[in-house]
């Protein structure tokens, strides 16, 4: 049966009946997660009382016998156990998910089964990001451990999403003892894989290089990837997939991980010496070392992972739906989102109500919805007149803004939209409320608010400091600060930009608890202004990860605006996070960065293929060309949103393997489809290879505007259409299917 119609079947079926009760079943301590197209088995080994991982993966209904491996040698009990909540020490040689230190020093734990509990829905992590859903979506089995040497008892929640194949799972620590605990390290998945071939795929880069896909093989050892920058980071993601080494886009096996949080994190695939996978996703154990006080508890990050076994696209597209329908808590999830014009590109620091209002005069003539004020707005006894200073005085610059923004977002606003009746420009702007500059009045007072470790030098990037946002006087600060601003003017979008990494920590905990500290802070304001549109930045895609998105319902994905490039980098971030939740827009050429020239249509192309769309230059310095060209851009644009906000995502070819890169969206009711296709080099020989579409329905006919023809949607996917590349290198087609 076509996928599309079994989900379709199947969310009828969870909403007329309540079988999310059967989509975790325990017979006895055999415990059961299914889903539409996976099953999740492990039991309780009733020897040890330890959890013992059967299956993740295709539907399995049975739990069988394990895998035979001689009981002796160095490397005996534990070692040759699949578990699902490993320690270290107690004969297991590979990595734990949780590592105490004990108030003595040792570093032993034996958690022990105690009890457990199926709920239905899925109990809120109070103070962290996390998957949310009603009873019929999602269903909630947590087990309780204990182990009476230390008196510390481990709490593992496991949520099943049955229509979207994933698995939420988290833990808590409680410290039931009466001396402290140190928590070293805490992996909220862990599984052990049998030893399966598996190849890992994970996103690396750097600034302006985000989400570049690479792919190795899960060799003996681990292998492993981190982020000791305090936040996700441009050089890695908390995500990574495994796959078989046949997995291709569109068939075969796919696990899919993600961690929920915007710090520090590590992922490992371990291989032992019997060839299991050990699968772990969680907190940097160099930015752990957490102390749990009798009586207190520790609760985890959640982690989510996802089974498909429709290649790598099945697997981006059940994190897609999950995200969108039970991840981000935005009004604007499931809105199209207005095309703004920024005005960094074209203005930079050299900025005045006058000129800004001018600009937004001109973004006006070009059917722009929304007009963002970026840097350089503030800062009254350090004016942000570059990156030298200003940072933390959160005050309009008197000389730039004589009247603060009030009256001059009034005037912005006093903007029409083109082509509409009487929808006023909306107005957006730009802030970075978890740093500071030396050169600030903030800093002067409040010295004491940056990260810094004891006497070390601190140390700049960009001129800046963090603030610890783990302080409850600078979460205040924030709050109040970010509050004022959007009080004075009639504010409708915030760019929350996040330009360094954290270098000293007094301690590693800060990490965790600057995070915890900024979620309060984040949900404190997207509770108080739910109307306004939050956009993520950190120098571009540095902090895109699901912690932030359960907030915020857009993520700027790189500074990175060569359309070639940005292809790369976009199809990378689809990888785990909906195209909806990208950030794109259309910049300059020669590109700043790269000096390349790319023609408006790939440029706009490429950037429409993002939930928000802009434009991201001076609209003064556009070629007559480019001028005449944008207006159907725009249009375009438009027509596209919606089947970007909720369509499915299909990765046709990618720029790493494809002279002719292509992606497509098809509506949730296989009535439409888009497909964007791209030539990077023009080649003499040899011919492009079809472009095979997916996901349409095989038996309906839909009609094209590429050659104006009707073919079957088999035809479409199976034999392929053939597209006339014009000579020249990166040209572009959008193409529309309409179901007829
Ligand atoms: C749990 O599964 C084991 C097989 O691994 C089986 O022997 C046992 O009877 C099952 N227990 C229950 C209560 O289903
Ligand atoms: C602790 O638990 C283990 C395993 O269940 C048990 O064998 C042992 O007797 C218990 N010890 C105490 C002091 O309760
Ligand atoms: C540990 O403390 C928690 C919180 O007070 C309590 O719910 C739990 O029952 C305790 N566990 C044990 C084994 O004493
Ligand atoms: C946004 O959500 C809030 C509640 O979270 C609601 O009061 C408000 O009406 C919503 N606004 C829009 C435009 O949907
Ligand atoms: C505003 O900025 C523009 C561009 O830099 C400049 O020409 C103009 O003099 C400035 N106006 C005021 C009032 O500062
Ligand atoms: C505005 O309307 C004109 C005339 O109908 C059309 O040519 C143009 O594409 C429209 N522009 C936008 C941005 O909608
Ligand atoms: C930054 O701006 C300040 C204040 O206008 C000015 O004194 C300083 O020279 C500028 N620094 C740089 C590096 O441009
Ligand atoms: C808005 O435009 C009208 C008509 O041009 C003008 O009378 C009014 O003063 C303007 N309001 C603001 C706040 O700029
Ligand atoms: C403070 O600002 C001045 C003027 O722009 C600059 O020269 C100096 O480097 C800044 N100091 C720091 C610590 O950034
Ligand atoms: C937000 O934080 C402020 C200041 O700490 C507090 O007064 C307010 O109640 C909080 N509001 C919400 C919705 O959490
Ligand atoms: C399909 O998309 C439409 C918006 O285009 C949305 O209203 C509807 O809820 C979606 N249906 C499903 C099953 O996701
Ligand atoms: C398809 O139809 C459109 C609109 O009628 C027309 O502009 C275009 O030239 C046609 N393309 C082909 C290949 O016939």
């Amino acid at each position: 049966m076509d996928m599309r119609v079994r989900r379709i079947i199947l969310s009828a079926l969870l909403a007329g009946v309540a079988i999310g009760q059967d989509a975790i079943t325990a017979s006895g301590t055999n415990f059961t997660l299914t889903g539409s197209g996976v099953s999740y088995l492990f039991h309780v080994d009733p020897e040890s009382g330890d959890l013992v991982s059967d299956h993740f993966g295709g539907p399995a209904t049975d739990f069988t016998p394990p895998a035979s491996i001689l009981p002796w040698g160095w490397h005996d009990n534990l070692a040759n156990y699949r578990r699902e909540f490993p320690d270290i020490g107690r004969s297991d040689f590979r990595l734990p998910a949780i590592h105490i230190e004990h108030a003595d020093g040792d570093t032993v734990s034996a958690f022990v089964y105690q009890s457990h509990e199926v709920v239905p829905g899925k109990p809120s992590l109070p103070g962290l990001p996390a998957t949310y859903g009603g009873d019929a979506d999602v269903t909630t089995l947590v087990v309780q451990l204990y182990d009476n040497v230390s008196d510390v008892s481990a709490a593992l929640s496991y949520s099943i999403f049955p229509q979207y194949n994933a698995i939420a799972r988290s833990f808590s620590i409680t410290n039931n003892g009466s001396d402290d605990i140190v928590i070293q390290r805490a992996a909220s998945f862990s599984t052990d894989f049998p030893n399966l071939d598996l190849d890992m795929i994970e996103v690396q880069g750097d600034w302006s290089h985000e989400f570049n896909r690479v792919k190795r093989k899960v060799d003996y050892g681990e292998t492993t990837f981190r982020s000791t920058e305090g936040y996700a980071s441009h050089l890695h993601n908390p995500f990574f997939a495994l796959v078989s080494p046949t997995t291709t886009e569109s068939t075969g096996e796919a696990w899919g991980f993600n961690l929920v949080w915007t710090g520090s994190f590590e992922a490992t695939a371990e291989r032992f010496s019997n060839g299991y996978v050990r699968v772990l996703l969680g907190l940097n154990p160099l930015h752990t070392s957490l102390r749990v006080q009798p009586g207190e508890a520790f609760q985890s990050p959640e982690a989510v992972a996802v089974y498909s076994s429709e290649g790598v696209g099945g697997m981006s597209r059940s994190f897609h739906d999950l995200y969108r329908n039970h991840l981000s808590r935005s009004n604007y999830t499931h809105q199209t989102r207005p095309v703004l014009l920024n005005s960094w590109e074209g203005l930079g620091f050299d900025i005045n109500q006058t000129a800004l209002v001018d600009l937004a005069g001109e973004a006006e003539e070009l059917g722009i919805q929304l007009f963002v004020n970026d840097d350089g707005w503030f800062g009254v006894e350090y004016p942000r007149n570059n990156d030298t200073l200003g940072l933390g005085d959160w005050t309009p610059n008197p000389a730039k803004f004589p009247d603060g923004l009030g009256p001059y977002v009034a005037q912005v606003n006093n903007y029409t939209v083109l082509n509409s009746s009487s929808q006023p420009l909306q107005f957006g702007i730009w802030v970075e409320p978890e740093m500071v500059n030396p050169n600030s009045t903030l800093y002067h007072e409040h010295p004491d608010w940056v990260l810094r470790a004891g006497k070390y030098a601190r140390t700049l990037t960009r001129n800046q400091l963090v603030l610890n946002v783990g302080l409850p006087e600078v979460q205040d600060f924030i709050i109040n600060t970010v509050s004022r601003i959007l009080d004075s003017a009639n504010i409708q979008y915030v760019k929350w930009d996040n330009n360094r990494g954290m270098h000293e920590l007094s301690h590693p905990s800060d990490d965790y608890n600057y995070m915890l500290g900024l979620y309060r802070v984040i949900d404190n304001l997207t509770t108080r202004y739910p109307d306004v549109l939050w956009e993520g930045c950190a120098s571009g895609g540095g902090r895109f990860d699901a912690g932030l998105l359960h907030y915020w319902p857009q993520h700027w994905t790189s500074d990175n605006t060569d359309a070639s490039n940005r292809l790369t980098i976009q199809l990378g971030t689809s990888l785990v996070y909906p195209p909806s939740a990208m950030g794109c827009h259309i910049s300059a050429i020669p590109n700043g960065l790269t000096n390349r020239n790319i023609s408006i249509e790939y440029r706009g192309h490429v950037a429409m293929m993002c939930g928000s769309f802009g434009l991201e230059l001076n609209p003064a310095e556009l070629s007559a060309e480019e001028a005449s060209a944008i207006p159907s851009i725009m249009a375009e644009a438009k027509r596209v949103n919606p089947m970007v906000i909720s369509g499915d995502f299909y990765r046709l070819a990618l720029p790493d393997n494809s002279n002719w890169p292509a992606a497509q969206f098809v509506s949730n009711d296989t009535s439409q489809g888009v497909v964007f296709a791209f030539q990077q080099l023009y080649m003499v020989k040899p011919a492009a290879p079809p472009l095979r579409l997916q996901g349409l329905d095989p038996q309906a006919r839909y009609y094209n505007d590429l050659d104006n023809s009707t073919y079957s949607g088999a035809t479409y996917m199976n034999a392929g259409i053939n597209i006339a590349w014009e000579r020249g290198d990166y040209q572009s087609k959008l193409i529309w299917l309409e179901k007829q």
